[in-house]
Order: C-alpha cells, then sequence, then structure tokens
C-alpha cells in the first residue's frame, strides 16, 4: 500500500511560512533559522521555494532523492528545490505549459548551485536513450565551459558569476530533451584588467597557467608563474578548495563534449593568452616637436609575441596604441595618443576581446546545443541572474545589476499576484485586492524613455561639446530631482542639501531591495563602451579567424559611422526583450538567502537574512498569499488526509470527493467563513483552521493507532489461544493414540500367545494321527517292500542262472579262441625271427663285402692321430673352462677349480702355483717403498719369531709405527731430540727391570741407526747411550710377555753397567728393528736374537738368571717380575689361553 505522505508531517517549524502564526518578522527568521539548524535549507512561501544556501555538502541531493520526489504532488513531501523543478517538469511535459524558474538573491546566496540542481533533476527525470543522453550532457557540460570564462573568485563568492544567464532547455511532446540556448547579460568585463582588492580574475586565466601542459604553454608563449602578468591579482590568486588545474581539465573535457573542434579550442587559449600578454604591454612618453607628448610602446616583446599569436601585423597594432584617428563625415584625422590614452586603448581593447570571446563561447555553445527537430517545443527557462548589489563603492556595473533585478521584482510581484488572482479565479472565490509595494516607480525611474535615468546617460554620451560624468550628474540632478526614489546633494530637492552620507559625485536610488549610492565616476565611458576604430581595424586585419569574427566593424569595406548602441541601451532591450519571455511562461521562484558573510556553515546571521527577507520582500509575499486564503488543498487529497476525523468518511466515503470534505467539515463544526470550496480544491482561510484540522488529526491517529494496538492485540492473544487449544488437541490426540496402541499391542501379545498354545496343541494332535498314518502307510511299504524283495531275490536267482550259464558259454568259446589266436601268433613270431635272421645275415654279409673293399684306404696309424686329436681337444676344453672360473685375485682365497680328468693332475696343481705366485707378484707390485719396507720388517719379524714366541701371533695385525712418541713433533721431547743426531727409527716408552726388586722405572727407549738410547720419560734426559755395535745379543722368552734383554759387548765401554733388562709392549717391533739395523751397524752377519725361557743377564758384576714360567690364574692377567734371590728372577707370564 502506497503511503501518503504530507509536508506537514515530521515538520520542522513550518516548512509553509502561509501556516506561520503568528505572523511577524521575528517569526518568519526564528522559522527559518530553526530550520536552517535542523539542515532544513528549503521552506516555502506557498510556490515559492526559500532556499538557504548550507555552504556545505548535504545528503538530500542523491539519486534516491530524486527518486523519491519524482511525480509525488509539491505538498506531499517536505521543502525542496527537487518537488519544483518536478512540478515545473511535469505540468511542462502533462499540461504543455512553458515554464520559467526565477532564481534569485544576492551573490553567494547559491543561485548557480540551484540552477544546477533544477537542471541536473530534470536531466535525472526526463526520458534515456542514446540520443536524449548526448543532448543532457551537451547541456549539462555547457556550465563548467562558461563557469570558467565568466565566474571568478570575489569577496563574496569564490564562484562567483560575474555574467546574467538564461538557459531555455527545449523538450518535446514526451518531455525528453531536444536542446537549448543560453542568453548572457553584461559580461562584468572591467574585472579583465583590474579586480577589486581580495578578488581575482576570471578562474580561466589561473586554470590555464596552472593546468595546461609545458607544450600548451609554450605554444601559447605563456609563463606558469601568475606574477609575470599585470593582469592577474595575486593577493588571491589560490582559492581554498579550488582546484584550478583539475578544473582545466574538466573545463577542456567539457568543451570536447560540448563539440568544440580542437582548433576552436586552440584559438579560446590564444586569445585567452593574447589578453594576459596585452597587459604586459606598457608605454613611455615621447616627445614630440609640437610639445606634446606621443606614447611608444615600453618593452616590444610581449606586443611582438602576442601579435604572433593572434597573426597580427606588429606595426600596425603599435600604431593604433599610439594614433587616433577620428572619421567624420567624409573627413578622416589623426590625432595622437599620449600614455594615459594608451593605456586606456590598451585595456578597451582586453575588455573587448575578452567580452567579444565570451559571447562567441555562448553563440558557440548555442549552435551545439541548438534543437534539432523543428517541431514545436516546449521550453523551461533557468534564470541565474547576478543579485542585487550594493557595495560601498558601486557604479555603472552595479547599476545595472540592481535595475535588472528590480525588473525581475517586478515581474515577480506581477506574476505571484496575477497566478494568486487567476487561481481564485479559476477556482471561483471571491478575490479582494492586496495592497504591497509595486517597484514599478522605480524601474520607471530607471527605464523610462524620455527622463530616464538610462536614458539621460545615453542624451549625455551622444550630446556633441564636453562630455563628462559630472555633466551627466548634473542632468539629472535637473531631471529627477522630484522622484520620490532619487536623491542627490545638488538635486533640487533642498532636502538632502545638508545630508553629508551623500557625496557630491553620486546619486543614491532607493531601490526595492535597499538604498544604493551610485558613483558617477566611470558611467560615460563604460556606457559608450568605445573601442577605438584603429584597434578594431587593427584586429579585423588580423591573421586569425576568430579574432576576425570578433572585429567585424573592423572590416574597412563596412565603416559605419553611426554609434553602435550604448552599453546601457544593450541592456536595457535585452532585459526588455528577457521580461517579455518570462511573462510568456509559468513562473516558478526560488529565492536563495546568504546565511552569513563568512562562507561558513551553521552560522545564521540575523540581521544579514533579515535584510535579504526584507529587500526580497518574502514577507509581503506570506501576507499576499495569506491575504486571500493561507492554504489550499484539492478535494481528494485533503478528504485522504482528514477522512478519519468522521465517522461518515471514514474509512471509505463513496460520492465525490467534494462532498465528503463538505461533510467533513459540517461535521467538525468548522466556521463557514474560515474556508471555502473551490472547483476543485478547499482554500482554508487561516492558518489556524489548518493546525485544529492537524491536531484533531493527530488525536484521531493516535486513537486510531490504540483501536489498530487493541484489536491486533486482541487477535494475536487469540489466535494464541486458538493456536494453543489446536495443540492441545494434537497432543491429547497423539497421547490417546499411543496408549490405545499401547494396549492394542498387549492385547495382541496375549491373543497370540493363546493361539499359539491353542495351535500348538492342535497341531500337535494332527502331528500325532499324521504320524499314525506315516507308520501304517510304512508298514504297508515294508511289507509290500518284503515281499516286493522276495519276489526280486527270486527272480535273480533266475536270472543269475540263467546269466552262469550263458558265461560259461562265452568262457568256453573264449578259451577256444584264445588257443587259436596263440597258435597263430607263434607261427607268426616264428616266420618274423626267420625274416630279421635273414636281414642280419644280411647285413654282415654286405658289411664284410664292404670293409673287405675299403680296407684299402685307411692308413695304418690312424689310431695314434685320433689319440692326439682326441687329448687336444681335452685339454683346450680344460684351459678354457679354467679361464672362465678363475678365482679372484686376492692372495689369500684359496678357492682352485676341481680337477676334471685325472692324467691331468700334476698340470693342475702346478697351475694353481704358479697362478698363486703370480697374484702374489701382482699384490706386491702395488706396494709403495714404505709400505713394502714394513712389509719386509714384518717378514723378518715373522722369520725371527715366528712358531718361536707365543708373543708373536697377536703383532702380525699391529702396523710398526716406529715413532710411537712423535718426538720431534711433541715439544715436550725436544730437548731429547735436539740431544739426537740420527734420525729416530724408534721411539718407545718401555720399563727398565730394576733387579733389585724386579720392579720397573719408565724410559723412553729411542732407537738410531747408529745407537740405542734410554732417557728419563719426565725430563727427557739422556741416562743411558750404546752404540749398536756395542750390543752383543738380545734374549728374548718364548712367551707372551714383552721383557727383553740387551746383552753388551763384554769389555765394551757400555758394558760397565751391565746389560739391561727392559720390557714393551712392542717387543716384536723393537727387535726386529734392533736385528736388521744391528746387523748393518755392527757391520756384521746379523744380530744375535736367543729366544729361551732362561738367560743370563749382566748386572754390574753379577750374572743374574731370568727365569719365565707360565703363571697360574692367581697372576691375574699381567706379567709381574720378582727377585727369588740373587741370582735368580722370576718372571710370571699368564696363561695364553
Ligand atoms: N545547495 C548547496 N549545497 C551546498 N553548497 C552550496 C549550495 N548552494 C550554494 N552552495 C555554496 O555556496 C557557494 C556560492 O553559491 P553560488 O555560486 O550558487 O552563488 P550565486 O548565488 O550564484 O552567487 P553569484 O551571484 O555570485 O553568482 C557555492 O560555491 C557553494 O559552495
Ligand atoms: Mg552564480
Amino acid at each position: 500500500m502506497e503511503v501518503k505522505t504530507s509536508l506537514l508531517d515530521n515538520m520542522i517549524g513550518v516548512g509553509d511560512m502561509v501556516l506561520l502564526e503568528p505572523l511577524s518578522e521575528d517569526s518568519f527568521l526564528e522559522n527559518l533559522r530553526k530550520r536552517f539548524d535542523h539542515s532544513e535549507i528549503y521552506t516555502y512561501i506557498g510556490s515559492v521555494v526559500i532556499s538557504m544556501n548550507p555552504y556545505r555538502s548535504l545528503p538530500i541531493f542523491t539519486p534516491d532523492k530524486v527518486e523519491e520526489y519524482r511525480n509525488r504532488n509539491f505538498y506531499e513531501l517536505s521543502p525542496h528545490i527537487y518537488a519544483l523543478a518536478d512540478e515545473a517538469y511535469r505540468s511542462l511535459r502533462d499540461q504543455d505549459k512553458d515554464q520559467c524558474i526565477l532564481i534569485t538573491g544576492e551573490s553567494g546566496a547559491g543561485k548557480t548551485e540551484a540552477s544546477k540542481l533544477v537542471m541536473s533533476y530534470v536531466a535525472a527525470v526526463c526520458g534515456k536513450g542514446q540520443e536524449v543522453n548526448k543532448v543532457k550532457e551537451q547541456l549539462l557540460q555547457s556550465n563548467p565551459v562558461l563557469e570558467a570564462f565568466g565566474n571568478a573568485k570575489t569577496v563574496r563568492n569564490d564562484n562567483s558569476s560575474r555574467f546574467g544567464k538564461y538557459m531555455d532547455i527545449e523538450f518535446d511532446f514526451k518531455g525528453d530533451p531536444l536542446g537549448g540556448v543560453i542568453s548572457n547579460y553584461l559580461l562584468e568585463k572591467s574585472r579583465v584588467v583590474k579586480q577589486p582588492r581580495g578578488e581575482r580574475n576570471f578562474h580561466v586565466f589561473y586554470q590555464l597557467l596552472s593546468g595546461a601542459s609545458d607544450d600548451t604553454l609554450k605554444k601559447l608563449k605563456l609563463e606558469r608563474d601568475f606574477s609575470k602578468y599585470n593582469y592577474l591579482s595575486l593577493d588571491s590568486a589560490a582559492v581554498n578548495g579550488l582546484d584550478d588545474a583539475a578544473n582545466f581539465r574538466t573545463v577542456r573535457n567539457a568543451m570536447q563534449i560540448v563539440g568544440f573542434m580542437e582548433d576552436e579550442v586552440q584559438s579560446v587559449l590564444e586569445l585567452v593568452a593574447a589578453v594576459l600578454k596585452l597587459g604586459n604591454i606598457e608605454f613611455k612618453p615621447e616627445s614630440r616637436c609640437n610639445g606634446t607628448d606621443e606614447s611608444r610602446v615600453k618593452d616590444k616583446n610581449d606586443l611582438k609575441e602576442m601579435c604572433e599569436l593572434l597573426g597580427i601585423e606588429q606595426s600596425v597594432l603599435e600604431r593604433a596604441f599610439s594614433y587616433r584617428t577620428v572619421e567624420a563625415k567624409l573627413e578622416k584625422v589623426s590625432t595622437t595618443l599620449n600614455v594615459a590614452q594608451a593605456y586606456y586603448a590598451r585595456d578597451a581593447l582586453a575588455k573587448n576581446l575578452y567580452s567579444r570571446l565570451f559571447t562567441w563561447l555562448v553563440s558557440r555553445i548555442n549552435e551545439s546545443i541548438k534543437a534539432q527537430a523543428k517541431t514545436r517545443h516546449k521550453v523551461m527557462g533557468v534564470l541565474d541572474i547576478y543579485g542585487f548589489e550594493i557595495f560601498e563603492d558601486n557604479s555603472f556595473e552595479q547599476f545595472i545589476i540592481n535595475y535588472c533585478n528590480e525588473k525581475l521584482q517586478q515581474i515577480f510581484i506581477e506574476l505571484t499576484l496575477r497566478e494568486e488572482q487567476e487561481e481564485y479565479v479559476r477556482e471561483g472565490i471571491e478575490w479582494t485586492n492586496i495592497e504591497y509595494f509595486n517597484n514599478a516607480i522605480i524601474c520607471d525611474l530607471i527605464e523610462n524613455n524620455q527622463n530616464g535615468i538610462l536614458a539621460m546617460l545615453d542624451e549625455e554620451c551622444l550630446r556633441p561639446g564636453t562630455v563628462t560624468d559630472e555633466t551627466f550628474l548634473d542632468k539629472l540632478n535637473t531631471i529627477c530631482a522630484e522622484h520620490q526614489h532619487f536623491e542627490s546633494r545638488l538635486s533640487k530637492n533642498s532636502k538632502f542639501l545638508t545630508d553629508h552620507s551623500l557625496p557630491h559625485s553620486c546619486f543614491r536610488i532607493q531601490h526595492y531591495a535597499g538604498k544604493v549610492l551610485y558613483r558617477v565616476e566611470g558611467f560615460v565611458d563604460k556606457n559608450n563602451d568605445l573601442l577605438y576604430r584603429d584597434l578594431s581595424q587593427a584586429m579585423y586585419k588580423a591573421n586569425h579567424s576568430l579574432i576576425k569574427q570578433l572585429f567585424p566593424e573592423g572590416n574597412p569595406a563596412k565603416v559605419n559611422l553611426k554609434r553602435p548602441p550604448t552599453a546601457g541601451t544593450q541592456f536595457k532591450t535585452s532585459v526588455g526583450t528577457l521580461m517579455r519571455n518570462l511573462q510568456t511562461k509559468n513562473p516558478n521562484y526560488i529565492r536563495c538567502i546568504k546565511p552569513n558573510d563568512k562562507k561558513a556553515s551553521h552560522i545564521f546571521t540575523e540581521s544579514l537574512v533579515c535584510h535579504q527577507v526584507r529587500y526580497l520582500g518574502l514577507m509581503e509575499n506570506v501576507r499576499v498569499r495569506r491575504a486571500g486564503y493561507a492554504f489550499r488543498q484539492a478535494y481528494e487529497p485533503c478528504l485522504e488526509r482528514y477522512k478519519m476525523l468522521c465517522k461518515k468518511t471514514w474509512p471509505h466515503w463513496r460520492g465525490p470527493a467534494r462532498e465528503g470534505v463538505e461533510v467533513l467539515m459540517a461535521d467538525l463544526q468548522v466556521p463557514a467563513e474560515e474556508f471555502s470550496y473551490g472547483r476543485s480544491k478547499i482554500f482554508i482561510r487561516n492558518p489556524r483552521t489548518l493546525f485544529f484540522l492537524e491536531e484533531r488529526r493527530r488525536q484521531c491517529l493516535q486513537d486510531l493507532a490504540a483501536l489498530i494496538q487493541k484489536i491486533y492485540r486482541g487477535w494475536k492473544c487469540r489466535s494464541r489461544f486458538l493456536l494453543m487449544k489446536k495443540s492441545q488437541v494434537v497432543v491429547s490426540a497423539w497421547y490417546r493414540r499411543y496408549a490405545q496402541q499401547k494396549k492394542y499391542k498387549q492385547v495382541k501379545s496375549a491373543t497370540t500367545v493363546v493361539q499359539s498354545y491353542t495351535r500348538g496343541w492342535q497341531a500337535r494332535k494332527l502331528l500325532r494321527e499324521l504320524k499314525y498314518q506315516k507308520r501304517c502307510e510304512e508298514a504297508v511299504t515294508t511289507i509290500s517292500a518284503f515281499w516286493h524283495g522276495t519276489q526280486a531275490r527270486m527272480e535273480l536267482r533266475r536270472l543269475k542262472q540263467e546269466a552262469r550259464n550263458k558265461h560259461a558259454v562265452t568262457v568256453i568259446w573264449a578259451y577256444w579262441q584264445g588257443t587259436k589266436a596263440r597258435r597263430e601268433l607263434r607261427r607268426l613270431k616264428e616266420e618274423a625271427r626267420r625274416k630279421h635272421a635273414v636281414a642280419v645275415i644280411w647285413a654282415f654279409w654286405q658289411g664284410l663285402k664292404v670293409r673287405r673293399e675299403y680296407r684299402k684306404f685307411f692308413r695304418a696309424n690312424a689310431g695314434k692321430k685320433i689319440y692326439e686329436f682326441t687329448i687336444q681337444r681335452i685339454m683346450q676344453k680344460y684351459f678354457l673352462g679354467l679361464k672362465s672360473s678363475m678365482p679372484s685375485m686376492s692372495p689369500i682365497d684359496r678357492k682352485w677349480p676341481a680337477r676334471p680328468y685325472r692324467f691331468l693332475d700334476g698340470v693342475h696343481t702346478e697351475l694353481r702355483r704358479i697362478f698363486h705366485l703370480w697374484r702374489c707378484k701382482k699384490y706386491r707390485g702395488q706396494f709403495t717403498e714404505e709400505r713394502k719396507a714394513v712389509y719386509e720388517e714384518k717378514l723378518e719379524a715373522s722369520e725371527i719369531f715366528k712358531d718361536k714366541k707365543a708373543l708373536y701371533p697377536s703383532s702380525v695385525s699391529q702396523p710398526f709405527k716406529g715413532d710411537y712418541l712423535e718426538i720431534s713433533k711433541n715439544p715436550k721431547y725436544q730437548k731429547l731430540n735436539s740431544a739426537v743426531d740420527e734420525k729416530v727409527l724408534l721411539a718407545d716408552v718401555v720399563n727398565k727391570i730394576n733387579r733389585a726388586n724386579g720392579k720397573g722405572t719408565a724410559r723412553i727407549f729411542l732407537l738410531t741407526k747408529k745407537s740405542v738410547l734410554l732417557a728419563d720419560q719426565k725430563t727427557g734426559q739422556v741416562k743411558a747411550s750404546v752404540p749398536l755395535p756395542d750390543v752383543a745379543s738380545v734374549s728374548v722368552s718364548t712367551q707372551s710377555d714383552g721383557f727383553f734383554a740387551l746383552k753388551l759387548k763384554e769389555g765394551s765401554a757400555s758394558a760397565v753397567k751391565g746389560d739391561f733388562l727392559l720390557s714393551s709392549e712392542h717387543l716384536i717391533e723393537i727387535i726386529t728393528k734392533l736385528h736388521r739395523i744391528g746387523a748393518t751397524a755392527a757391520d756384521r752377519e746379523q744380530l744375535n736374537v736367543d729366544i729361551s725361557d732362561e738367560f743370563l743377564v749382566q748386572f754390574k758384576q753379577d750374572k743374574v738368571c731370568v727365569k719365565f714360567i707360565q703363571g697360574g690364574p692367581k697372576n691375574g692377567s699381567s706379567v709381574s717380575c720378582k727377585r727369588k734371590n740373587n741370582r735368580l728372577l722370576e718372571v710370571s707370564v699368564p696363561t695364553t689361553a
């Protein structure tokens, strides 16, 4: 169900000022403030929208909002600019009424933004399609282009429109946009050459310098630095929140969308650059012979660059800045320009250049957005024109702008009153006139053709003789003196003679929006808007297509001596056309209000708003609106909204809406003078009545809500109860079912038991009977079987007898046949044997014959040869077999293939030996010299000890290391090492056995090529040195001990102390080495090594016998030496396992 809403719902303050109660300026402002504080920036006065500038972006312009306001009635939702746009668009589309949207307000109040919002809304709700979208896009994109060239930062507004704009958007019968036409009014061109403090030139200059690429700037002969250009004010060149560079790109893009060709854009930028260059041209005086000063261009560089940009001959322009040609009838007089005049000419040229460029841009855009179809169009005009301006110093521009605003105010008054009046007439309501201030009198003061200010200014400008601003003021003082709204100090009206707020060079007009003081200085010049003909001709001569177009009057072929219309007249004419245009359309008003002077959000400056409310005549607007009826509403929505207040109309009224409303009003007893019935609407005179209705509606809604709530609650409880009841029935049904099921199952099982017993009994009974029956049957069968058996056996016996008889016959027959067959076989065999004997005898006979015949062919020694051959073959086979089954090359491998023939026994053993020797040789061949020596030593050890000493087998696997102490490397033995001259062949720690107690003392045993040394183990001090020739022999035991005695030659120097009895773990190695070296050193055959378990050792004078015995287990595992007596040392050696 669609929810019907109204602007009266959730209102903050009142959404429509007409409903304000009581109505006063204070309550009006308070309402505005209240709504503004709640971000409600729009308020209605009837169908007029008041728009407060929020100075911040509000979330009320989203696509959702557009959808919300689309196709809704004006008063249906809270006030919004979209409601106005929708109303205008729908009456244009559906009722075929041309519309105009008049947006007024002072500078910075938000007119341009409002116009853009209206356009964007219409663009969003109108038809879609490729062509339509292109038109929309072009219409919307015309804004950034015009804003760049026509807007500037002022103290009041950072994006102030410095021209008036009226745009007609044309639609077809479906409401799809076809195109548009833009009209521009009076660009503030003085800004091009000079900007007031805190303001800057038109945006495009800054955008070009900030946003153009280096390349473009180079082409345009420009530099990025603003300070290089006299026409650009520097103090506010950068504007907060304005990105000139990005905007430049937007503008270029927009120009492309609108349809500007690339060369056109380039021409436009060249013109902009030319204006900047023009500002940099400076002049200096040059004295002439007649005593006057003539101006000359100071630095010609800028002039040159500008001429290059525009394709103008430099000398022509230079001359135009120095001379002025005046043509009168057939005469041509050339006068020189002084410096001031030259500057005036330069600035005039710059202003003209720029303003003509702007006008050209507008017409170029119009060309692009022109509606193509020739059919009748519906038109929606949007007017965004400069607001009323009251500055400290007001000049011609303000005068013109304020004149325009006067005209708009007039049209506003006229149209609102007319519309109101027309509505009453349309609805058949009686109408009484209302008093309001009509500003027609002020318009007349300005525009009257005979004695209006503009007419007077024109007259003054065209008058021969000296014309100055003062003469113009004098004229005003005479002619307008009596006018109520004209004030001047020197007028004939004595009232102002003493008014010091009125300077002599000024006049004041009481506009509808307040008094404005105008300084006359510049009025005549600005109205004349003169550009010296020499300059326009110089421009026309330019080799630049656009410039040529802009200065058509420079064409010498079309010299027109008639003066062009003055600026004032031009403006008056165009305003007149505009007003006539607007009067043919249905007006929609947006009155913009600026909440503060600081461009700040959330600040509401009451005095400022009050001033605007006053001069915009908003209070009067409300009064006019209320003078008749404050509120009106069509019968249907009215009945829909209030029908619940009367029982007869609630909930449905079947008859016509009007009658329903009449019944309703009668039922509510609203006094008859409080309302009137129109044809389609009810008119409510007083807001109080409306509020009364609203209050009743609110109460009624509350009651209705309570009723609905009550019914809903009752319904909810009942539904719950019914649900519970239903549930209970279900639960009990389920329970009963369960109980019955259970009982049924019990009965069933009992029945089954009883049944089974009965059936069992019956079955058993039946079984018994069946068994009896079966037994009877079996008895019968048995008897019959026996009977049949007897019968069968008798038959069998008979048959057997018969068969036996038959068999006997067969056997006898078979014997007979057999005897016959054997006899035959014997005969056949005999015959075959005979045949074979004959064949053998025949073969022998044949063989004998053949041998006898061939014997002569065999040699006598064939048998020997065959024997040799056979032997050879056997040998060959044997060797080849041996080759493939050879054992490995390891000398310890004992494998050898088995002998195949006994006669090969000797060969086989011999081959095995040879092979072993050969592989041993191969093995030895791999040895290095060192290893060879080691093995030789090992071999020698074996020769000495093998099978002689029990220690020997354990030494075989131990390598002979020699230097166990690493004497040369170990720093501990450094001293000892240095004491030995020869190379140490063996170094080891041995025990020197003390003969006194048989205990051992550790000694270092060193063996060199020449001697044996014994040294202290700790200190390394040499204790004994025995030259090898002094060693007579060595004695060792046969057992596994390490004892050995070095016996010294008797009578040698070493023998003085006696022999050495030592023990070592490396006995075998020591003795072997001694044996080898001892021989060479002593130059004798070999050193004697005695191996016996008893030997004598010479200790000084005594000979002691050392005896080795096999020790029992009590001796443990170590060898022990004990002195038994003076002559016997007993060494017990543990038994080796
Ligand atoms: N509806 C809005 N929402 C947000 N900001 C707004 C709105 N209307 C106006 N403004 C702000 O106020 C500034 C001035 O608005 P705008 O340019 O429309 O003023 P104007 O009435 O056209 O002034 P001028 O007469 O100088 O051209 C805008 O630049 C914008 O910052
Ligand atoms: Mg504007």
